[in-house]
């Protein structure tokens, strides 16, 4: 099992990555070989201050480790630091038609109404994933369900370029999409996913926010009327009330039926405070570690500089198989 997985380093950690994702990394790493990274080419797919880039990187590398990723377990780099990524993504692209591309929904969410005006970086942005997880010859990517249509895509292209050159260059990744918080939903709107694009702060839960800002925004979570239902069926058609029960059941790791059975019948005035309680237990020692690992740029460096290496040296293995199977020369 080889598990690989990224994150955007574009501002704040939120609760939607958190249980979506993280959580899912940090159990991992104790049975898997796991490479971790700061998606950071990513991130330059739309405009970008630089200054405001490397610090966001760094602290997303804090962020990561306040939540439980471990350096000396896991490999966590930025993928900047391992020149394979890109360098695999060109030959990629030269062999993914336009058409599987025009199929992504997040492209056509990102772009909105401005297309034209998007970047070709922002375009061709699944593939640089794709290149992402086959440079590892991943076998499993732990992400929420939003990236699921990117990792069909990662499989499909690896599938291509195996056939095309009738050669095992590539293992078929699988997304690992795990938990009642694969799609953790905003806390204003249960019909649209918790983002940290979304302008009202009041969405999502970010890791940086301090107990009463969880309060808060928990307080003024939209809800509904009625009581908790004792089986899940009940929550058909109450996307918010369904929304807090699968946060409440990833956080403290049981199941939504568990959860159910301990609630059902009562109203959200008594299912808030309970709710908070277990997010301020989960999420304020893991804030406490982030403020005192952010500050600390030189050992964040090192860390990532660390775990570049150890990727850098698994990444060219694949790098120059693919180089070799399309024949292009190298020394
Ligand atoms: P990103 O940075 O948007 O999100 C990081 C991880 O958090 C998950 N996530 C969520 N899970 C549940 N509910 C939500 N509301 C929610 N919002 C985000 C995402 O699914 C993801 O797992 N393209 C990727 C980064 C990336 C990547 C990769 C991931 C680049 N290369 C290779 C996996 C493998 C992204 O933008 O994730």
């Amino acid at each position: 099992m080889r598990v690989v997985s990224g994150i955007q380093p574009t501002g704040n950690l939120h609760l939607g990555n958190y249980l979506g994702a993280i959580k899912n990394w940090v159990k991992m790493q104790e049975e898997a070989e796991c490479f971790f990274f700061l998606a950071d080419l990513h991130a330059i797919t739309v405009p970008n201050e630089p200054a405001a880039l490397s610090a966001n990187t760094r602290e997303m590398a804090a962020a990561l480790i306040a939540s439980g990723v471990d350096p000396d377990k896991s490999t966590l780099f930025n993928q900047a630091r391992v020149s394979g990524h890109a360098e695999l993504a060109w030959m990629l692209f030269c062999s993914t038609p336009l058409g599987w591309l025009d199929r992504m929904t997040q492209f056509k969410e990102k772009s909105g109404k401005h297309k034209q005006r998007a970047s070709m970086g922002l375009y061709s942005y699944p593939v640089l994933q794709a290149a992402d997880v086959l440079i590892y010859q991943a076998t499993h990517v732990p992400v929420g369900d939003d990236q699921k249509q990117h990792l069909e895509l990662a499989r499909d292209i690896a599938s291509k370029f195996n056939g095309d050159s009738g050669q095992d260059i590539f293992t078929l990744p699988e997304a690992y999409i795990n938990g009642p918080a694969a799609r953790v939903m905003s806390l204003r709107d249960g019909s649209a996913k918790m983002s940290k694009s979304d302008p009202s702060d009041l969405s999502r839960i970010n890791l940086s926010d301090d107990d009463d800002m969880i309060s808060k925004k928990i307080k003024k979570a939209r809800t509904d009327a009625e009581v908790l239902p004792s089986e899940i069926e009940g929550l058909e058609g109450r996307a918010e009330a369904r929304n807090l029960v699968n946060i409440y059941a990833a956080i403290t790791d049981k199941s939504t039926d568990a959860i159910l059975a301990e609630h059902a019948g009562k109203g959200f005035g008594d299912f808030k405070p309970a709710l908070i309680d277990a997010m301020i237990s989960t999420l304020s020692p893991i804030r406490e570690r982030f403020i005192a690992l952010k500050s600390d740029d030189k050992m964040l460096d090192a860390i990532l500089e660390k775990g570049a290496k150890k990727a850098q040296e698994e990444a060219q293995k694949t790098v120059e198989s693919t180089y070799k199977a399309l024949g292009l020369l190298r020394n």
